[in-house]
C-alpha cells in the first residue's frame, strides 16, 4: 500500500472531478447490466451536487499528491429514514427555498410515508444501519490498497457513529467487485432478482 496516500472529507470544490469520477463509474457498471442506459440528458454534476450539499451522505476521498484516486460515499438509515450525516454549507442554504424545491420536499414528504406505511412490516425498522451507497478507485489505482484504505475509514466513521451494521448492494455480473466486497468482510444475505416479461 503506498504510504501517501491520504483521506479527506469531499468539498464543493472537488464537484467537477468527482463528477468525471462518477461518470466513470456509472458507464463501468453499465457493463455488468445488461439493461442498463445512461440517459443522453444524464448530468452527472447535477447529481454529484445534490449528494454533496444534501448532508445525507458522507463523502471520502483517497488521494495522492492531491490527485484524487478514489471515492466512497456512506448514509445512515434509522429504519427506513435516511439521517443526516453532513452539514450543509451555509451559504446554500436559501437557495433550498425555491418555491419550486417547497413542492418538490412536500411530495417526497409525502411519497416518504406513504413508502415508511408499506415498509411497515420490515421487522428491520428500527435498526440504525450504515449504508456505502458507491464506492470508486480509479482504474490506473487499483490493487494497489486504496480501496481497502477507504473501507477501513468507512468501517471507522460508522463505528465512531454507533452502527454495528453496514449494508451495500453490488451487481452480480461485478465479479471483481463482488470479490472485494467479501475479501472486505461482506457475505450476501439476499438476492434481488428480475425478470422480463
Ligand atoms: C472494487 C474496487 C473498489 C477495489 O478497489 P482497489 O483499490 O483495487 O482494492 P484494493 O487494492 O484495496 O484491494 C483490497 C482487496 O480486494 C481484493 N481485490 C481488489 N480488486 C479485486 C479484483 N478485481 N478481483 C478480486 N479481488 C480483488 C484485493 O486482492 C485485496 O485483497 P487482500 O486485502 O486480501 O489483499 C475497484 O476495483 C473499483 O473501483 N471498481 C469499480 C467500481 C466498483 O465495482 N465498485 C464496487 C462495487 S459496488
Amino acid at each position: 500500500m503506498d504510504s501517501e496516500i491520504t483521506i479527506r472529507t469531499a468539498q464543493l470544490t472537488d464537484l467537477e472531478e468527482l463528477s468525471e469520477l462518477y461518470e466513470k463509474l456509472m458507464r463501468e457498471q453499465m457493463a455488468f447490466d445488461r439493461f442498463a442506459q445512461i440517459l443522453d440528458s444524464a448530468d452527472f454534476q447535477k447529481l454529484v451536487f445534490s449528494y454533496l450539499t444534501s448532508g445525507k451522505s458522507k463523502f471520502f476521498l483517497a488521494e495522492k499528491n492531491r490527485e484524487i484516486l478514489g471515492f466512497i460515499r456512506l448514509s445512515i438509515y434509522s429504519g427506513a429514514k435516511l439521517e443526516r450525516v453532513d452539514t450543509l454549507k451555509p451559504e446554500l442554504v436559501w437557495k433550498k427555498f425555491y418555491p419550486r424545491r417547497i413542492l418538490r420536499k412536500i411530495l417526497s414528504w409525502l411519497l416518504n410515508r406513504i413508502e415508511k406505511s408499506i415498509d411497515s412490516s420490515l421487522i428491520f425498522r428500527q435498526l440504525r444501519v450504515g449504508y456505502i451507497a458507491d464506492m470508486f478507485i480509479k482504474q490506473e489505482a487499483r490493487e494497489r490498497g486504496v480501496g481497502n484504505l477507504l473501507t477501513n475509514h468507512a468501517f471507522n466513521w460508522f463505528r465512531e457513529r454507533k452502527v454495528s451494521m453496514i449494508y451495500l448492494q453490488a451487481l452480480s455480473e461485478n465479479h471483481p467487485g463482488v470479490s472485494f466486497w467479501k475479501r472486505q468482510g461482506f457475505s450476501i444475505f439476499r438476492v434481488f432478482m428480475r425478470r422480463e416479461i
